[in-house]
């Protein structure tokens, strides 16, 4: 079978496609046929070195896919050989086969397609993890979401409407703040142009807002902290600017707010039956129209350094999809 192949670490254009062994299940695992593999922020710094999970060589990225089950391993009673599935495993999905847990992979519903499908684990698991479990979003609550045109992003404005939150979208671009708009967001800030601190105030008539989704970090992690409301929840999600923020721990006291980490990959591990519930909820919500896991591009394996190059360049909204 045909496989993206990171062999040392470097950039997208040191990747390779090459012919390895198909894989076999093994006890309790089940072998897919990847029909989509998507890709994430973070496919760029793990092919890198750069992330904190480092896999052997070689090795491919892609956490996610979507695909139909070939063949079971021992003792798999719940899947069987035709079913159409979902998965995450951290890394390895670009490639035509994978073998995988049965515990990593979920039945996925007739009408949703496999590209949108790949998708859904990663951007909108994290979000509804951090929104419901760690932040207790409620409805009527102001969310701010920066980056909000990224794949964390869309998912978090799409699940704060969905949630009965006033989602404010910010975002370094009119283009991607019109893109948040057409998936439901209330208010739009552009952070290329205004200090997210003032235009938080603004848009919440002074009082800030009550839940803060950071996946960027950088340079405007701490000046949305400045803007967050009495008893506000700040979600740190990751740090696609680069840079890890260091918070003044004053803020937290003088806002009376809470710092909450959101590990989403941790949750995944330590409690897997709340995560394949979330993940049910965000298929049935999907299948509703609710949430449009929203496709930008789908390529082909051999081209998977120009999808890589687009979500290190900041140029990606929704998602980016493998089709190996
Ligand atoms: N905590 C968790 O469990 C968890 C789970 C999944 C992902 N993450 C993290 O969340 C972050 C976003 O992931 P994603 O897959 O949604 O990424 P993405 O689709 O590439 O979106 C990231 C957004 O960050 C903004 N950004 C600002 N500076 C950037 C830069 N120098 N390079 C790239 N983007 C930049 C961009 O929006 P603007 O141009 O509008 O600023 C972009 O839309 C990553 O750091 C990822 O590791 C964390």
């Amino acid at each position: 079978m045909k496989a993206l192949l990171c062999t040392r670490y470097g950039g997208p254009d040191d990747l390779s496609v090459e012919d390895i062994p198909d894989p076999v299940a093994k006890e309790g695992e089940a072998v897919v046929r990847v029909h989509a593999a998507a890709l994430n922020f973070f496919d760029t710094l793990i092919i890198a070195g750069k992330y904190q999970t480092k896999p052997a060589m070689p090795f491919s990225p892609g956490a996610e896919f979507a695909g139909v089950v070939e063949s079971v391993g021992l003792g798999v009673r719940d899947l069987k050989a035709g079913d159409r599935v979902l998965g995450y495993l951290g890394y390895g999905a670009a490639r035509e086969k994978v073998a995988a847990p049965v515990a990593r992979l979920v039945k996925i519903p007739d009408a949703l397609d496999f590209d949108r499908a790949a998708g859904l684990c990663v951007t909108y698991g994290t979000t509804l993890h951090a929104l419901k479990d760690r932040a207790r979003l409620r409805g009527g609550e102001t969310l701010a979401v920066l980056g909000a045109s990224g794949g964390v992003g869309l998912a978090a404005i799409e699940l704060g409407k969905v949630m009965g939150a006033r989602v404010i979208a910010c975002a370094s671009s009119d283009d991607k703040l019109a893109f948040a708009k057409q998936h439901g967001a209330d208010d739009l800030i552009n952070y290329a142009n205004e200090d997210v601190k003032d235009a938080l105030r603004r848009v919440t008539g002074g009082k800030g807002a009550d839940v803060i989704y950071d996946p960027v970090g950088g340079p405007y992690a701490e000046p949305a902290l400045r803007a967050i409301a009495w008893k506000g929840r700040f979600l740190v999600v990751g740090f696609a600017a680069g840079e890890i923020p260091k918070i003044p721990l004053n803020l937290a006291l003088l806002k009376g707010c809470d710092i909450v980490g959101v590990f989403w990959g941790g949750f995944v591990d330590r409690d897997p039956e709340g995560h394949r519930a979330n993940l049910r909820q965000i298929m049935d919500w999907c299948v509703e129209g609710k949430l449009s896991g929203h496709v930008q591009t789908v390529y082909p394996l051999t081209d998977a350094a120009t999808a890589l190059h687009a979500l290190a360049a900041r140029k990606v909204m929704g998602k980016v999809v493998l089709r190996p």
